[in-house]
């Protein structure tokens, strides 16, 4: 990689509908650095032009590898490459690279690339569920090739279905994933993680709750990076304000107690459960059948009275002590004497009763979790200000800052800390097999 030109990215375009997205792709790519040639398929410059992707990327366009053929392009850009993208990738080109085709510049460089390769596949869902396209898929996967599940969601025509190209950005992200963490690489495989995400709501009366500004960017970042690290994932969501990564299981609930219920269900049998979700503390002790009405008498508006919710990280972490509740664990090793690795967060502010690292030090032993992910709030550094570092406190004493960073670092971070927790506490192979009796 030359770091004075930013990591080295071949984005491949395929002959499909989403090829237009591809355009926004390679701007986020460039505009955080990275140095992108475009290699589209001849059938995509029907979609796009090549003049948007040379002015976009900066860098000359070919289809083939007679142009230019002085530099030998074919072999170049692929040994060159530090990742190698292509979105969209349609049935032909998935059919292509898995067989080895190279009848174009894109297979050329797909043959030639010592780098990782990361295939976005869109396309109709008959065609995506087909066996041939199926059976391509796997046997890129098998070779080390990361091909991410398509979104599902409205495709070209009046249809839906999966087949939709996941959005640039989860694109992008998982791009980002793989230029920086070649060893990370499949070090969640046969792992099952839950994360929990955004804020819950707790309702008034049928208009009105009670909720937060949680927009789920992180617990999103923590479930695709986990995803992207081999894991399977549930990602239980609150009220997302940003798209569900598409590779992962969405279990939606809208309060603290339908999230408590979501969770301790998904942890039965969970490697490690992350709680990056803000769940009420207080819900509203009686919900009003219909809209609550201003009265005549103002002395007589009415006064909310709170109740409390359940701590869902205090009860995960009570279950496994005793080792009951939720289920048999893999990490549990069949002892019963350790449940997941258990995540929370924690968003702190420095008072006089302490700084925000003693005040998440405290909290992490009264929680009694594995890892506290502290966040310092206030003080010109927030959610609003993006000034704020986070802090990995384990429960072992150690801690890590990571410092100002986006959500895929910090989420990167996060499994960076619990990966060496899971082989400290678990077997690799879980004793009780998931799908049937031991
Ligand atoms: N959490 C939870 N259930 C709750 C509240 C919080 O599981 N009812 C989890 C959060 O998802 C987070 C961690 O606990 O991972 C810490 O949340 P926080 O609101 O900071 O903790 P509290 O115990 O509510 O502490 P405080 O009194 O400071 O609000």
């Amino acid at each position: 990689m030359s770091p004075a030109r930013g990591p080295r990215v071949v984005l491949g375009v395929a002959g499909g509908i989403a090829a237009y997205k591809a355009a926004v792709l390679l701007r986020e790519l460039t505009e955080s650095g990275h140095d992108v040639t475009v290699v589209p398929t001849a059938a995509s410059e029907r979609f796009v032009g090549r003049a948007t992707f040379e002015a976009l990327s900066g860098h000359p366009v070919a289809t083939d590898v007679w142009t230019g053929a002085e530099q030998v392009p074919h072999v170049r850009l692929g040994r060159h490459a530090d990742l190698v993208v292509v979105a969209p990738a349609t049935a032909d080109l998935l059919a292509r690279a898995a067989h080895g085709l190279a009848d174009d510049l894109l297979t050329n460089v797909l043959l030639t690339a010592t780098c990782p390769v990361l295939l976005a596949p869109a396309m109709h869902t008959e065609m995506w569920q087909h066996p041939a396209v199926q059976d391509n898929v796997a046997l890129l996967r098998s070779r080390g090739v990361t091909v991410l599940e398509p979104a599902s969601g409205r495709l070209t025509g009046a249809d839906t279905g999966p087949g939709r190209l996941p959005e640039p950005s989860e694109i992008a992200a998982a791009c980002r994933r793989l230029l920086g963490s070649g060893a990370r690489r499949g070090d969640l495989a046969g792992r099952r993680v839950v994360v929990s995400a955004g804020g819950t709501r707790e309702p008034l009366d049928p208009v009105r709750f009670l909720g937060n500004r949680s927009s789920g960017r992180q617990g999103v970042a923590l479930a695709a990076a986990a995803a992207a690290r081999g894991a399977r994932v549930t990602l239980v969501a609150a009220h997302l304000e940003v798209p569900a990564p598409s590779a992962v299981h969405v279990v939606p609930v809208g309060t603290a107690l339908e999230l408590r219920e979501a969770v301790l269900a998904a942890a039965a049998g969970a490697d490690a459960v992350v709680m990056a979700a803000a769940v009420a503390d207080f819900r509203p002790a009686t919900r009003a059948e219909s809209k609550i009405k201003k009265s005549e008498d103002p002395a007589r508006d009415p006064v909310v009275v709170l109740e409390r919710n359940p701590d869902v990280l205090a009860e995960l972490v009570a279950t496994r002590s005793t080792g009951t509740g939720t289920g048999t664990t893999s990490a549990g090793g069949g002892t019963g004497a350790r449940g997941p690795v258990l995540v929370g967060f924690a968003a702190e502010t420095g008072d006089a009763s302490g700084s925000v690292l003693q005040h998440g030090r405290a909290k992490l032993a009264r929680k009694g979790c594995d890892l506290l992910v502290l966040n310092e709030v206030g003080e010109g550094r927030g959610f609003a200000t993006a000034t704020n570092e986070v802090v990995l406190l384990g429960a072992d004493g150690t801690e890590r800052t990571v410092p100002e960073s986006s959500k895929d670092v910090v989420a990167d971070a996060v499994w960076d800390a619990v990966v060496p927790m899971l082989t400290a506490i678990t077997p690799q192979v879980p004793e009780t097999p998931e799908t049937g009796a031991p």
